[in-house]
């Protein structure tokens, strides 16, 4: 089965090796998606999500922290492919009628809108399915494939129950707003991200110490990328973002600007990106690039 690459991907702005590794994660994943025996509508399908224009930041994420501390871009892209694969399975279902029900993703029709709910269920589970199968053969030694499922499993897991906190609420009652906020983002956002550096720290050969650092670096820019998210559907169009706009209030979702309005929300995103500063400093010039990611998550605009 020929599968052809959409190039009105990725729209990564941010440096031109970032576009670079960004095609090269998609055409992996199309590779890999080639070389398996599955039904001609369910690729289709896959490729209409996986190929629309994303930013593709948690590959370039995986890719810039093996970079880092001193590994070589290539042992990290499996890992690249990896967590990308299961960020497109969560933003499929996130936009199933069930969850938000939107009808617009990266520019165009959801892909339940493109096909029918089942098709996007199902195109779904492979993705995060396919994903795990990938690493599980491709990444060496198998030692490192292990680190990596437990680091890719454990985040994919936390998404899934931050869905839940933000889509199905049973919080205690006596919880307040912000730990009940900060629950939900932590989980249903900064758990792929934070993963998404260790496990290029991994691929990278990071020392413990090292290690430390991408996290604490992954947790601060995993929450302000929720925040600036939150900030964006009160003050963004959907012609810039690609995805409907001021629906979360209406939705009921417990969101950054609903709870502290927006001037705390953006002192909030300087906060933390002055965290994710803070811990790449010691690992030096390497993760000047880490650094330059960051700064532009914080004042993106779309
Ligand atoms: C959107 O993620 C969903 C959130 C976790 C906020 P991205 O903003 O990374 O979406 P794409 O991949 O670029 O479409
Ligand atoms: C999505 O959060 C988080 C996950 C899919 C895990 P949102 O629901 O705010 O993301 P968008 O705004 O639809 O991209
Ligand atoms: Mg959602
Ligand atoms: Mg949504
Ligand atoms: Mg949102």
């Amino acid at each position: 089965m020929s599968v052809v690459i959409d190039r009105m991907s990725p729209v990564t702005d941010i440096d031109p090796q970032a576009t670079m590794w960004a095609h090269q994660v998609e055409e992996y994943v199309v590779s890999y998606l080639n070389q398996r025996q599955l039904p001609a509508n369910l690729v289709n399908a896959v490729q209409y999500s996986f190929l629309a224009p994303g930013k593709r930041l948690r590959p370039i994420l995986v890719l810039q922290a093996c970079h880092a501390v001193g590994g070589q871009f290539e042992s990290g892209m499996v890992s690249a492919a990896a967590i990308e694969m299961v960020h497109c399975f969560s933003m499929i279902h996130d936009d199933l009628p069930a969850m938000d029900d939107d009808d617009l993703r990266r520019g165009r029709p959801t892909l339940h809108r493109h096909t029918n709910e089942a098709m996007a269920i199902l195109a779904g589970d492979v993705l995060m399915g396919m994903a795990f199968e990938m690493v599980s053969k491709r990444v060496k030694p198998l030692a490192l494939a292990a680190r990596i499922i437990r680091e890719l499993s454990t985040a994919t897991n936390d998404m899934i129950a931050g869905q839940v906190y933000d889509t199905l609420p049973d919080f205690a009652s006596d919880l307040d707003g912000l730990t009940k906020l900060k629950t939900i983002h932590v989980n249903k956002t900064a758990a792929l991200l934070r993963a998404s550096v260790r496990m290029g720290g991994l691929c990278g050969e990071a020392s413990e110490d090292e290690l430390k650092c991408l996290t604490g670096y992954g947790e601060a820019i995993g929450l302000m990328y929720q925040v600036v998210d939150d900030l964006l559907d009160v003050t963004a169009s959907e012609k810039q973002m690609g995805k409907a706009t001021h629906k979360d209030a209406g939705q009921g979702k417990l969101t950054y600007p609903g709870l502290m309005g927006i001037d705390s929300s953006r002192q909030q995103v300087i906060t933390l990106q002055t965290m994710a500063h803070r811990a790449l400093a010691d690992l030096g010039k390497p993760a000047q690039r880490l650094k330059n990611l960051c700064d532009y998550m914080a004042v993106r605009t779309q």
